[in-house]
């Protein structure tokens, strides 16, 4: 196979590799058919990237070793080859050219077990497991549980392997997201549900932050999508409001904003202590995320989008998402474009839940106002969440905590990671089998076989055992 074709095969169109753009450090492509990459200088890591995705994954025999020789110009063998060793066997020897060299590339089995993800054409969709602390290891067997029954009957397996990551393992340890762990979960697995993080005996919350932020982080999920979604009208604390009233959808970003730990103490510790967190917010950020919220409004035939920021106090962050925001909306005229300051939006939402359908706003309030839209559909018991990368492993889990004031008594709602893995199955096209699990916490409610946080008298195990066997009834 020549480059041109590689490439093409990459790009589904014809790419030309343009010899005057060889650097030391860089790599450029001159597209045919008016794709031009000429201004489009592939770092090495891209290009290695490019070249793994490529042999491991998109590739048409993903899963078998694929030999590739091409000539990579000056490029520093050694960075490139760093780059790509953990996936591919890297053999080089001089080409006849003056300053190339010929690469022979073999991809690296990744998986011991020899088994690749559905969507890179293996036969299961593979599930990480991580349960992780308090009421996320209550709650997460129950939602397997209900998963492995109301997928039994497909033809396609549901394979689950779980992880012992959390306090527990912290406190031992001191480990909290193994190295390679993001890669592995990138490589092998579909999806994540995962379960909390939180525990008292680590009080700085550092394995949380490493693992769940960390995850959200390195697997670059993007979307936190939060549905509140009143699922019977007993549920609400708002006065007359009914199942109608309150179905919406908030996405979070999920990659920026507070959350990035830029900042830092000075003085720590003294009558002068200042502490400072920056907010982060990039171009590219705030775009993909109000594109995905109108994307996603366009598809399901929502009318209504509303952004939400404080961009009257945040006149730098917030200013960036108000122009962004006003540039994306006109590309879609049809849908009812909307903006609301926080603290109005969390006043809105109270007084009137019905005037919302999609709600896209940064990190940290995003945070805040799904918390908000849970209790206005009953409570965190029964509130779920996909950290998306469309196309990449993304990560499923209730919204709610690790609830340490009732670990360990056995009345955790596992609503919340049940509609978490209906979220899953969606996301891994699995829409009968998401619906049942939908209808199963409909029908446990009207049923009122829930537990203690929505007034019912049952156990975390009760409903889980009352929701798999709906599954299988249904079925
Ligand atoms: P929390 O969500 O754990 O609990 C808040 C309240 O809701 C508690 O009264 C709890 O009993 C109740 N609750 C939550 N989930 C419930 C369920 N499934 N069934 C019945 N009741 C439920 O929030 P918190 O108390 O602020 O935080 C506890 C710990 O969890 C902290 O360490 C926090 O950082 C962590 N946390 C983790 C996540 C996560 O991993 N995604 C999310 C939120 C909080
Ligand atoms: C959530 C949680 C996390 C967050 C915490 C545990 C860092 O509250 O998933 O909503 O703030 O994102
Ligand atoms: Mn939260």
């Amino acid at each position: 196979m020549t480059l041109s074709q590689f490439w093409t095969m990459i790009f589904g169109k014809q790419i030309v590799w343009d010899e005057r753009a060889r650097g030391r450090d860089k790599l450029a492509l001159r597209g045919g058919q008016r794709l031009r990459f000429s201004d489009t200088h592939l770092g090495l890591a891209n290009l290695a990237q490019l070249l793994i995705n490529a042999l491991t994954g998109n590739w048409p025999t993903a899963g078998r070793p694929v030999t590739l020789t091409c000539f990579v110009g000056r490029v520093s063998l050694p960075s490139l080859a760093q780059s790509c060793s953990r996936k591919v066997r890297l053999e080089r020897k001089p080409a006849q050219r003056r300053g190339g060299h010929v690469l022979r590339m073999t991809t690296k089995p990744t998986n011991p077990s020899g088994k690749m993800p559905l969507r890179w054409g293996g036969e299961a969709a593979r599930i990480a497991v991580i349960p992780g602390d308090g009421i996320g290891k209550e709650v997460t067997p129950e939602a397997v549980k209900v998963l492995r029954a109301v997928t039994a009957p497909a033809k396609r397996p549901l394979e689950f392997v779980e992880f012992d990551w959390g306090a527990d393992r912290y406190l031992k340890d001191g480990v909290s997201l193994p190295a390679g762990a993001v890669e592995m979960l990138r490589d092998e697995f579909d999806a994540i549900l995962f379960g909390a993080l939180g525990d008292p005996r680590v009080p700085s919350n550092q394995h949380a932050a490493d693992i769940l932020l960390g995850l959200r982080f390195k697997l670059d999920l993007y979307v936190n999508a939060r549905p509140v979604e009143l699922l019977h009208e007993r549920l609400t604390p708002l006065r007359d409001r009914t199942e109608k009233d309150i179905q919406l959808m908030v996405f979070r970003e999920n990659t920026e904003g507070l959350y990035v730990g830029v900042g830092g103490f000075f003085k720590k510790g003294t009558a002068d202590e200042i502490a400072m967190q920056e907010d982060v917010n990039s171009r590219k950020g705030v775009e993909r995320i109000i594109r995905y919220a109108y994307d996603y409004a366009r598809q399901n035939g929502l009318k209504r989008v509303c952004m939400s920021d404080k961009s009257n106090a945040m006149t730098f962050a917030h200013d960036l998402w108000q122009r962004v925001f006003k540039e994306v909306k006109q590309e879609y005229p049809k849908i009812e474009s909307r903006h609301l300051y926080i603290d109005t939006l969390c006043m809105e939402i109270v007084r009137d839940p019905s005037q919302f359908d999609v709600i896209v706003t940064c990190n940290l309030f995003g945070d805040i106002v799904s918390d908000l839209g849970a209790q206005l559909a009953g409570g965190l018991g029964l509130a779920p969440s996909g950290n998306i990368h469309p196309g990449r492993t993304s990560l499923f889990e209730p919204v709610h905590g690790s609830a340490p004031n009732i670990a360990g008594k056995g009345i955790a709602n596992p609503f919340g990671s049940v509609l978490a893995s209906a979220m899953m199955l969606d996301f891994l096209g699995w829409k009968p089998e998401a619906q049942v699990l939908r209808e199963g916490v409909k029908a446990a409610l009207k049923e009122n076989f829930v537990t203690p946080d929505l007034g019912g008298v049952k156990q975390t195990v009760e409903v889980g055992d009352w929701l798999a066997k709906f599954a299988d009834r249904v079925q």
